[in-house]
């Protein structure tokens, strides 16, 4: 009998380990994997896509692929991920309440002189009274996203924004600015 319970301890054990939910810094360094590659992905893509086709071209590959390779990288995950900023281009970017918050939050902290490359956020929030892990990592204004995202566009670049985003917002970056960030959340 003693012997039955020493083997069955561990197998006890499992689903109250199992049920425990991660540290906070766990989930964050998850989060972070996923936001750096889905970076590397839309980074990718989009200078292919200028290299082989020109910027007229790319906005209309970002268009159609940036939330497909969203997905795709989410994919397997029990994570969701988006892109968001206080300037959108395209209004299903906007940010959410809380999201808008934590972008005030890496504005200032960013001003106040933090490292962009490093300015990440976090926190357990509660959705639909659920437990969730969210997640926000800056994205930076680097010169090439300039062509698209700054403040003199090439007029053939500048009327195909208009035509395809007449609410666009995200113009007039210059390099170094926060562009906004990467969005993830997971429920717990
Ligand atoms: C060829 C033009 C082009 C270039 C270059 C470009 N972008 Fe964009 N960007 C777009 C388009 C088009 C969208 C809207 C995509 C959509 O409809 O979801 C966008 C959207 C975004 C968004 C999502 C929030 C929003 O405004 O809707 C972020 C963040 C972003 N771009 C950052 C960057 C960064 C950082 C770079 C440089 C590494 C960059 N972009 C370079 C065209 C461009």
């Amino acid at each position: 009998m003693k012997v039955l319970r020493v083997l069955l301890a561990p197998l006890l054990a499992l689903p109250l380990t199992a049920a425990e939910p991660p540290a906070p810094e766990a989930l964050a360094s998850q989060a972070r994997g996923l936001a750096g590659n889905l970076m590397l992905s839309l980074q990718g893509e989009l200078f292919a896509a200028m290299k082989s086709g020109g910027p007229v071209k790319a906005l209309e590959v970002c268009r159609s692929r940036a939330p497909e390779i969203a997905a795709a990288t989410a994919m397997g995950t029990p994570w969701k991920i988006a892109r968001t900023s206080q300037r959108v281009r395209n209004g299903a970017n906007a940010p959410d309440e809380w999201e808008a918050r934590k972008l005030e939050e890496l504005a200032t902290r960013l001003s106040a002189g933090e490292e962009l490359s490093a300015l990440e956020a976090w926190e357990v929030v509660e959705v639909d009274g659920r437990p969730a892990f969210r997640y926000m990592k800056a994205i930076g204004t680097a010169s090439p996203c300039l062509t698209c995202h700054g403040s003199a566009l090439k007029p053939e670049i500048a009327s195909k924004v208009r035509e395809l985003y007449p609410d666009d917002r995200a113009v007039g970056f210059a390099a170094g600015d926060l562009r906004g960030a990467f969005t993830l959340s997971r429920p717990l």
